[in-house]
């Protein structure tokens, strides 16, 4: 993917909500009931129900990014949806990189910065009022918090705590904005080999030790490869044998200890 699609700014309009329930579930229920042309982007102050992957919960931290973009998906094969979440972590990553943060993506969906985690991703494949196929990319980043929520299952941290200074929440919805519907349609467009590789390069998983945690069964440890085409993470385990990882199924935990 070159550098010159993702500054190639679509000037995207962005509405601006006080509360919501969560901005993804606002944009399900729009799309419902239009014919999606061109993208949506709604940004809100606080979410009362942000949700997370596998129904978890976003929890608000103060002066938060809370967003999500619809992107029509004509002309992508449904199997191909995983990748969305894909070109919205590369952009998220490189505009939080700009900013001076050292961010790395955690397969799937997160950006960390270190270990903790600054902003995670959800993406919906939804259908607009004529049928056709939609995504919907949430986004919460936290901004400017001075502290973390209570009650994380993980670490997590906020830009304003790793860089030292606020940063614009304005600047960040509306760059971040241009630039995932740019990758989404750089990827529409048939780079979807060379958007992997950007997102190869900014993730922290691949090269690593890592346990995964099936939803149900038993945890298994093994060796992050590569990113497959379709996005799946290929993990080797110890006894040699590699397994195509969904990112629906599973939780990985990088493990530190080796
Ligand atoms: P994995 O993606 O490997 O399953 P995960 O913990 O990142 O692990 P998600 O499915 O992405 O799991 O679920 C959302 C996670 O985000 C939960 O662990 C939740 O505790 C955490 N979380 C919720 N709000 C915030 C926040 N504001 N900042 C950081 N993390 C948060
Ligand atoms: C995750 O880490 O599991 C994904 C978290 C995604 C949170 C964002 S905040 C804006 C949008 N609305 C939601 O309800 N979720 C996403």
């Amino acid at each position: 993917m070159s550098n010159d699609g993702l500054f190639a700014t679509a000037l995207i309009k962005v509405e601006r909500l006080k509360v919501v329930d969560s901005t993804n579930e606002e944009l399900k229920r729009r799309i419902a009931v239009i014919n999606l042309e061109r993208p949506i982007v709604i940004a809100a102050e606080e979410q009362t129900a942000g949700r997370g992957r596998r129904g978890r919960t976003w929890l608000n931290s103060n002066g938060a990014v809370l967003m999500s973009i619809a992107v029509p998906l004509d002309g992508i094969m449904p199997e191909c949806f995983p990748l969305v979440n894909h070109a919205a972590a590369v952009a998220v990553s490189r505009v939080l990189r700009e900013l001076g943060a050292d961010t790395r993506i955690k397969w799937p969906n997160d950006i960390l910065i270190g270990e903790a985690k600054v902003c995670g991703i959800l993406s919906d494949l939804v259908f607009d009022r004529k049928n056709f196929p939609c995504a919907i990319i949430g986004i919460g980043i936290n901004a400017n918090a001075d502290s973390m929520p209570d009650g994380l299952m993980y670490p997590a941290v906020s830009l304003k705590l790793v860089l030292g200074h606020e940063v614009d929440v304005n600047y960040l919805i509306e760059t971040i904005g241009n630039r995932v519907f740019s990758c989404v349609q750089m990827f529409k467009e048939g780079n979807a080999r060379e958007l992997l590789n950007d997102y190869a390069v900014e993730c922290s998983t691949i090269g690593r030790e890592i346990t995964v945690v099936p939803c149900t069964g038993d945890e298994w440890s093994g060796f992050a490869v590569e990113i497959a085409d379709d996005g799946r993470l290929m993990v080797r385990d110890d006894q040699g044998v590699m397994h195509m990882i969904d990112a629906a199924d599973v939780s990985v935990r990088r493990d530190n200890s080796k």
